[in-house]
């Protein structure tokens, strides 16, 4: 990578914390964007040459996100999947704008489906790049960005809410992406979730709360607990003492603010009742139910599916039965559950015996084996479309698109 201009810092850190990074794939494209937002009098912008994978791994270096990211699909065999990977590299809230050779409006229309700002072919003028420095929300209509609120919830007490929660989390950072995921725990009493995710509970709800005006990515990091960069826990550990409450509209701001620094939130959500659920509900793209195979949890999710759906903006509802206890004779199937509930089964959790108590005594993650993780990782999949998808186009369509 050749970097051809850094505006309003010479040095490294000018960089790492420019607000507008631009990579093109030829010398003359570079030279003449770098002129151009010179011209237009931009104060912090980076100017490289590379393609989307130079951009991805510039992005993994930078303290701070930029707000815009200007990257160049010349040559890319396949630029949808080139952008898959830089979805997962960046902070939902990055507007990302693509250059090219083609003028091909399927290409066009499939890069604004997978929430790409706007496209288009070189050479970028002058006017076109303005009208994207100067596209604040509106001038370009465009759905923002956002990543994906998970909600985990169930039917009763240890039926699996936390055990499948922590472990979708954990899952949804693995493999090649750069995906970064927050665990909200919702059972605000001090919840298993930290521990599942070897980690210590924390209290950062409540300050999150207080600053939910001024939360940006630094503020997120030295507030939230995490191991790797990658995970990060959002707890409340409240004293049994002490009233847990937060004001109408307060879980909704949260939700908006966090799906715009993390790929996807994971919501541990111990009660589905009550004013804050329905937030959550509201904001959620999915929500996974959690139930075992009892008469009482048939009846209790029957309700709350109806309930849910019956809100205006409703997740897509999985139902997962979960057997957390060792199987006794004679219980429904699946199938006779599904026909109860008037409503398929997403998936069947086995009995994982020992092993998930296990990992919880010891804060460790889930043994290799463990049906629970397997069960859990195609659940994972199938969240975020890798399961059943077909092909790339639809890979990408949910890219940064809200399924709601
Ligand atoms: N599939 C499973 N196999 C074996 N044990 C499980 C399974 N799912 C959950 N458990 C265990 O059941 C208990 C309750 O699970 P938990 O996730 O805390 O439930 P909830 O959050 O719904 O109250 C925990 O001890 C957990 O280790
Ligand atoms: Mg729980």
């Amino acid at each position: 990578m050749s970097v051809v201009s850094t505006i309003g810092g010479k040095n490294k850190d000018g960089a790492r914390s420019a607000s507008l990074v631009v990579f093109a794939v030829d010398e003359t494209t570079a030279h003449d964007l770098a002129q151009s937002i010179g011209q237009l009098g931009v104060t912090d912008a980076y100017v490289a040459r590379g393609d989307i994978d130079t951009a991805i791994s510039h992005l993994s270096r930078v303290e701070k996100s930029p707000q815009r990211l200007i990257v160049d699909i010349s040559g890319e065999s396949q630029p949808l999947l080139a952008l898959d990977r830089l979805a997962e590299a960046c902070d939902p809230s990055v507007q990302v704008y693509v250059l090219g050779e083609s003028n091909d409006v399927t290409l066009y229309r499939s890069l604004l489906q997978a929430g790409v700002r706007d496209y288009r072919y070189k050479p970028l003028t002058v006017d076109a790049l303005r009208g994207w420095l100067g596209d604040q929300d509106g001038s370009l209509v465009r759905k923002a960005r956002s990543g994906k609120i998970i909600a985990v919830t169930g039917t009763r007490g240890g039926v699996g809410v936390t055990s499948v929660a922590a472990c979708l989390a954990s899952q949804l950072t693995a493999g090649k992406g750069l995906r970064r995921i927050a665990y909200l725990d919702l059972d605000f009493y001090g919840g298993t979730g930290s521990t599942l995710l070897g980690m210590s509970s924390n209290h950062a709800l409540p300050e999150v709360l207080q600053n939910i005006e001024r939360i940006d990515p630094q503020f997120l990091e030295r507030t939230l607990t995490s191991k790797d960069g990658r995970l990060f826990v959002l707890a409340a550990n409240q004293n049994y003492s002490d009233a847990f409450s937060m004001e109408s509209g307060m879980m909704g701001r949260l939700l908006a603010v966090l799906s715009q620094h993390f790929h996807y939130v994971v919501i541990d959500l111990h009660n589905p009742g009550g004013t804050l659920a329905n937030e959550v509900f509201s904001h959620a793209d999915m929500a996974c139910l959690l139930s075992d195979r009892s008469v009482h949890s048939a009846r209790v999710l029957t309700r709350l599916l109806l309930h849910i759906e019956a809100r205006q903006n409703p997740p897509a509802l999985h139902v997962l039965l979960n057997s957390s206890r060792s199987p006794v004779k004679g219980r429904v199937g699946a199938k006779e559950f599904a026909q109860a509930i008037s409503r398929p089964v997403a998936l069947d959790i086995p009995y994982d015996g020992k092993l998930p108590g296990l990992a919880e005594d010891l804060g460790e993650p889930l043994a290799a084996g463990s049906e629970l993780a397997k069960a859990v990782n195609k659940l994972t999949r199938m969240l975020t479309g890798e399961l059943a998808q077909g092909g790339a186009a639809a890979k990408v369509a949910r890219w940064f698109r809200r399924s709601a």
